[in-house]
């Protein structure tokens, strides 16, 4: 079965063609550079760069896949949460291609795209515990198999990848800033006293952030730390070398970060008991202190641990074509009135199952 996965929810525009679950071709063109001159994505500027890259994208895919849009069974996009704009752009060209090939249309949720992706790695056993750290979520999930899944836990203000890159900016560092400081913090050791861990005195499974962040700024001020020009392109070891309390500061708040989610996952994992894998997803799963305190955390409570590969975490095609592909082989699929679902709305489970 040959699915085609097209992702356009933020700032990279993806083609994906799997044939059942082999990557055949993949493609991603990421918007970084447009968007760092601005701090942050710029949603008009989103929408107009997918229009124009998504096209080429697919080009690529079928030159390089020898496999025409003609042959293919599923058209799978990623149909929210998301930019709403960047959205329909991904919306209109699948259903384009659907309309002219008569391929199924599957809508993906994306955040349960990026933590079924790892199973190209690895089969997730279930019951599993589904940790999604991304740019715009930090969420906690019983998954009892791919598709019933129940949130324990969300972030109350900012998703910790939106906390690394407004700290970034505040240290003056490129959009996204998240892997700057995460390379900066591979320099030093950290100092587990400079900033706070914060929301754990409570219950709950959420998560506050944005106390981290106002924590990094009042520091920055009272010692008058951050880069003076923001270099787009920074070399780290320079920076480093040149700035020799900035890897310390990177460091700790690296460390305050992936502590706060060990706290928060060991309460869930306790109350769980039946939890069989603890899975680690999205952009922010990249971060190496974060798979560190991962690892150590899934050893201490004998947990089998999936954290997929870096290329994997960060957002991609692949996996809203393989999440689709999932859904079609049980005969979920949609019509073209299928919607786009802005960040902050219920993701509806509204296909038409002809299974
Ligand atoms: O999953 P993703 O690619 O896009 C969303 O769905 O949001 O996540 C992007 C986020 C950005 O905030 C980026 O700074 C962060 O992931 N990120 C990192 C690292 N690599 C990417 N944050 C911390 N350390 C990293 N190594
Ligand atoms: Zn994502």
């Amino acid at each position: 079965m040959l699915t085609l996965g097209i992702e356009t929810s933020c700032d990279e525009t993806g083609v994906a063609l799997l044939e059942n679950e082999r990557i055949v071709s993949q493609r991603i063109a990421s918007q970084e550079s447009l968007h760092s001159l601005f701090g942050g994505v710029v949603p008009e500027l989103a929408s107009r760069e997918h229009l124009r890259l998504l096209p080429l994208l697919l080009e690529a895919v079928e030159v390089e896949s020898q496999i025409s849009c003609n042959e293919v069974h599923n058209i799978a996009v990623a149909r929210g949460p998301g930019l709403l704009g960047s959205l329909l752009v991904g919306l209109g060209m699948a259903k384009g291609c659907v309309l002219g090939t008569g391929a199924n249309l599957v809508g993906v949720n994306h955040l349960i795209a990026h933590l079924l992706v790892s199973q190209l790695e690895e089969r997730i056993k279930f019951p599993a515990l589904g940790v999604l750290v991304s740019g715009g979520h930090t969420q906690i999930y019983m998954m009892h198999s791919c598709f019933d899944t129940r949130l324990l836990g969300r972030t109350l203000d900012d998703a910790m990848g939106e906390a690394f890159d407004k700290t970034a900016k505040l240290l003056n560092l490129p959009y996204p800033g998240g892997k700057y400081i995460d390379e900066l913090a591979a320099l030093s050791k950290p100092d587990k006293t400079m900033f706070p861990c914060p929301y754990l005195d409570n219950q709950n499974l959420d998560f506050s952030f944005s106390g981290l962040k106002t924590a990094m700024s009042n520091f920055l001020k009272k010692n008058n730390l951050s880069l003076s020009v923001l270099d787009p392109s920074p070399d780290i070891q320079t920076l480093a070398r040149e700035n020799p309390d900035l890897s310390k500061l990177c460091a700790s708040f690296n460390w305050s970060m992936a502590n706060t989610l060990y706290t928060k996952v060991k309460r869930a994992l306790s109350r769980e008991k039946e939890v069989q894998t603890l899975l680690v997803a999205g952009g922010v799963a990249s971060n190496s202190c974060l798979r560190e305190t991962m690892q150590q955390l899934a050893q201490e409570l004998a947990v089998n641990l999936i954290l997929p590969r870096r290329s994997l975490c960060t957002d991609n095609a692949v996996m809203i074509a393989y999440t689709g592909y999932l859904l079609a082989q049980q005969g979920y699929t949609h019509d073209l009135s299928l919607e786009g679902i802005p960040r902050g709305k219920p993701i509806p489970w509204d296909y038409n199952n002809s299974a």
